[in-house]
């Protein structure tokens, strides 16, 4: 059995008073593609921003290599190698790609080695190199998410969250963008997939957890999740 990278116990997490997880669950092995499943307000984008240090949890534990998260702010969980590709991207839209990606490169370590990591980032995705110069705002949607993307990586990331990478892609860009996950993982990414296009989403993940009204319903290997009558009714439409 591998080692966990990433481990979620119990997570409870309230915007103001109004408690939106009532405590999650999950693990990340090393070198595993996850995914994280379920309909809208499940819970989804909360989990991935009290895993990035964007919101404090009010209960439960986050652990990243066995060591607990909770004490560290979300610069402290970049430096350790956690990266977040947010939902709807976030670009800057008045700057350039280039220095969006630069802007990726926060911490420290990640400065230092910002020229080989851009250098990384446009042998992945030429057509950024491309655009380079390009204000990020002026992107078509698949450009801005290879940007959204390729920013994360500026940070060298262990940990690769994507909070609907698919999300407003034409189909074919869909595809594209399944296709960039599986190849960062084959270079070694251990990805967190947060998605709602779920058998896409479970095509290229190992494993995956439903989770709704902020709390994890369901969980298993892909093949097993794709053959649950619950989850084809539900969220399949079979
Ligand atoms: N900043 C916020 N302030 C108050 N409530 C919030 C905030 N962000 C999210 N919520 C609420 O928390 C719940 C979970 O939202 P979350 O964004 O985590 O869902 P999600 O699973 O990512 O949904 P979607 O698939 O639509 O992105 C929802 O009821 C949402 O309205
Ligand atoms: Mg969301």
């Amino acid at each position: 059995m591998s080692a966990a990278l990433l481990e979620v116990r119990d997570l409870a997490l309230a915007y103001g008073d109004v408690q939106v997880l009532f405590g999650v669950s999950l693990r990340v092995d090393e070198g595993e593609i996850v995914t994280l499943l379920g309909s809208n307000g499940a819970g989804k984008t909360t989990t991935l921003r009290a895993i990035s240090g964007l919101r404090l949890p009010r209960g439960g534990e986050i652990r990243f290599r066995g060591e607990s998260l909770l004490s560290a702010p979300a610069s402290k969980r970049a430096a350790m190698g956690i990266a977040l590709v947010p939902e709807g991207r976030e670009l800057w839209p008045q700057l350039t790609v280039r220095e969006n990606l630069e802007l990726g490169a926060y911490t420290r370590s990640a400065r230092a080695r910002a020229r080989r990591n851009l250098e990384r980032v446009f042998s992945l995705f030429p057509r950024l190199r491309e655009r380079h110069a390009q204000f990020a705002g002026s992107l078509s949607g698949g450009e801005q998410q290879m940007c959204a993307i390729g920013r994360a990586l500026m940070i060298e990331p262990k940990l690769l969250m994507l909070d609907e990478p698919s999300l407003g892609l034409a189909p074919i860009l869909v595809d594209q963008t399944f296709q960039i996950v599986r190849t960062l993982h084959e270079q070694g990414l251990t990805v967190l997939l947060v998605e709602q296009n779920l058998q896409k989403a479970l095509e290229v993940a190992k494993r995956g957890y439903v989770i709704e009204t902020g709390t994890v319903k369901l969980s298993g290997s892909s093949p097993d999740l794709l053959a649950d009558p619950a989850i084809r009714s539900a969220y399949l439409g079979l």
